[in-house]
């Protein structure tokens, strides 16, 4: 079983090594015959609950294996980036040059995955992005040896304003944070919205990770839109969900956003979450034996409740262990590893999705309510939605 007792920072090997002064990365790695898998997520932070849900999910994948990949032991190295964009390249440097990971299992925060992406490019380790949706890395800076099994950015929000137009929502403000998953999230958004007919009258945001929304919010309340659509996650969401609410701003106005907003916080948020609107490609109430099974043995396993982060981090440990089992545990092998992976489907607790050329998931998107403190699926957003890939050429 793989448990938190042997989530290794270094191995014994390299401890070894760095204690008498000598650099033997390749002898340790030959020694131990195992799997070295780096995580390299927000631990701290308004973060730190997705990069928990993450690690959790992509565990319980391995789990399942007996805690193998492809037969082999794992051994397991872990960084805190603390969504820090400026620690980017360093962070993914100590687990892949120090480390010596056989693939690197990051991140949730755009700007820091930049940083993985350039490492991962100019190295050739394997690259799971189990969360952040920046879209450069599946477009015009793709690699086949980077796969996504989350979304990219504009993905979940291109269906949002279809939703909204019919429920009579024609004028709309947008509010983010002001960096990268903000703006491309707000990309998807206007494309929709606007092809549906409406309008985007104020785009607002803060700096990441600020959750002083007070200005914005009576900025807001001045421009009585009929909706107000944004994106924001993990402890920011709750904040925001709160301090709308509590400016009274739900009371007359539709609060609506992709579903980043609602998962993982609407214990935090209580009743200001109530009535929310979203667009995901998961949501906890999904009614499918494979996700029902799935929440079962995760409450089990961890003692909390996954959400769309844990389920993210799970399908990167399935498609890990699908490329692994075809290799034998050898990631060395690459042609074969990466011949196993692409085109795949992965059986998803959110449902069946392919892996696009690009390597980012095709799927559905869902339109959820938050009802009594649950995202229920109140019906189908968008059908097998998929990210353009533009400029994608796998090298
Ligand atoms: C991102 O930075 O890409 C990001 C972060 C948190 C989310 C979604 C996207 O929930």
């Amino acid at each position: 079983m793989t448990t938190r007792r042997n989530v290794l920072t270094r191995s014994a090997a390299a401890l070894g090594a760095a204690s008498t002064g000598l650099f033997l990365p390749e002898l340790a790695r030959a020694q131990s015959d195992k799997v070295r898998v780096g995580f390299m997520l927000p631990y701290t932070g308004t973060y730190a609950q997705l990069g928990v849900s993450i690690e959790k999910g992509f565990l319980m994948a391995l789990n399942e294996q007996g805690g193998k990949l492809g037969g082999k032991e794992v051994e397991f190295f872990k960084v805190d980036d603390e969504s820090n964009p400026a620690k980017g390249v360093e962070n993914a440097n100590l687990l892949v040059q120090r480390d010596k990971v056989d693939v690197l299992v990051g991140t949730v925060h755009s700007g820091v995955q930049m940083g993985i992406h350039k490492v991962a490019r100019e190295s050739g380790v394997l690259s799971l992005i189990p969360n952040a949706g920046v879209q450069v890395a599946t477009r015009a800076q793709c690699a086949p040896n980077v796969y996504r099994t989350s979304f990219s950015n504009s993905q979940p929000t291109l269906a949002l304003g279809k939703a909204m137009m019919d429920r009579g929502h024609k004028k709309a403000v947008w509010i983010t944070w002001n960096y990268s998953a903000g703006a491309e999230a707000l990309e998807g958004f206007e494309a929709g919205y606007t092809a549906a007919g409406g309008t985007i009258i104020e785009k607002l945001a803060v700096p990441f990770p600020s959750v002083e929304f007070q200005a914005l919010l009576t900025q807001i309340a001045a421009l009585k839109p009929d909706a107000v659509a944004c994106f924001f996650a993990g402890g920011g969401a709750a904040k925001f969900l709160r301090d709308f609410h509590a400016a009274g701003l739900s009371k007359t106005i539709q609060l609506y956003g992709s579903g980043f907003l609602t998962e993982g916080v609407l214990e935090a948020a209580g009743p200001a979450a109530e009535g929310v609107l979203t667009t995901m490609h998961y949501s906890d109430s999904l009614d499918t034996p494979r996700n029902k099974k799935f929440r079962l043995d995760y409450v089990k396993a961890f003692k909390a409740q996954p959400d769309v982060y844990s389920v993210q981090g799970y399908d990167a440990g399935q498609l890990l262990v699908i490329g692994a089992n075809a290799v034998k545990g050898d990631l060395s092998n690459k042609s074969a590893l990466y011949a196993a992976m692409n085109g795949v489907t992965i059986d998803s607790p959110r449902g069946k999705w392919t892996m696009s050329a690009a390597h980012n998931p095709i799927q559905d998107m869902y339109l959820r309510e938050v009802v009594k403190g649950e995202n229920k699926v109140i019906g189908i957003a968008g059908k097998a939605v998929a990210d353009s890939g533009a400029g994608c050429r796998m090298g």
